[in-house]
C-alpha cells in the first residue's frame, strides 16, 4: 500500500480515505508526501457508503481514492451497487484519480458469494492484498522481524516462521494449520 502511494502520489496530492478506516492510511499517506482527506461511512446507517458526502470530498487535487471492502474497522462489505456508484462518482469527477482497493479481507466471508471488487467497475484500480489475513498468519511480513539481531539470515527467517508464527497461531487455537 505504501509503495503504491509512493508511486502514485506527488507532494500536495490528496488521498481520499474512508472514515472510519484502517488506522495506518493517514500515516502512510503523509510518508508518501500526500494530504489525507476523508469520506464518511456513517455509523447511523451501519457504515454504508454515503455517496453525497463522497462526491463532496472529491476535488481536483484527488489523486487516489482508497476503497476498503470488506472494511477494517467496520467489518462492512460494500455492495456491488455501492462499489459501482463510487466508481461512477470518481469517473464523473474528471479527476482521473486512481482507486487503491485494499482487499486484504476479501477472502474472509460467510455468505454464499465472495465480496465484489471495485476493480470490476473502475479500470484505474490498483488492488492490494496479502496473506496475513487469508492464511491467518498475522505479522507475515518477511524481513521485518526487528527482534532478531540476525534477522537478515535465511536461518533466522526460517526460525521465525517455525517458532513465532506457531506460538502466535497456537494462541489463537490454530496451531494445526501450521503443522
Ligand atoms: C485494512 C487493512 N489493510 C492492510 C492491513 C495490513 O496487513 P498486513 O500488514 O498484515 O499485511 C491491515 C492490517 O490489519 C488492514 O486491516
Amino acid at each position: 500500500m505504501y509503495l503504491a502511494l509512493l508511486t502514485l502520489v506527488q507532494a500536495g496530492d490528496e488521498v481520499l480515505i474512508p472514515n472510519p478506516g484502517f488506522v495506518a492510511y493517514p500515516t502512510i499517506t503523509r510518508m508518501a508526501g500526500g494530504q489525507s482527506t476523508f469520506y464518511r461511512l456513517p455509523a447511523a446507517s451501519e457504515f454504508s457508503f454515503d455517496l453525497d458526502d463522497f462526491k463532496r470530498q472529491l476535488s481536483s487535487k484527488t489523486k487516489v481514492v482508497v476503497c476498503t471492502s470488506p472494511s477494517n474497522p467496520t467489518g462492512r462489505t460494500l455492495t456491488n451497487e455501492e462499489l459501482r456508484s463510487m466508481a461512477r462518482a470518481v469517473e464523473e469527477s474528471g479527476t482521473d484519480a486512481f482507486i487503491i482497493s485494499d482487499e486484504i479481507y476479501r477472502d474472509l466471508y460467510y455468505t454464499g458469494e465472495r465480496p465484489g471488487s471495485i476493480s470490476e467497475f473502475y479500470p484505474r484500480t490498483v488492488v492490494i492484498s496479502g496473506l496475513s489475513k487469508s492464511t491467518v498468519h498475522d505479522r507475515l511480513a518477511p524481513g521485518v522481524d526487528s527482534r532478531r539481531r540476525d534477522r537478515n539470515s535465511r536461518r533466522a527467517f526460517a526460525a521465525w516462521l517455525r517458532d513465532d508464527l506457531r506460538v502466535n497461531n497456537f494462541a489463537e487455537g490454530r496451531a494445526g494449520r501450521l503443522e
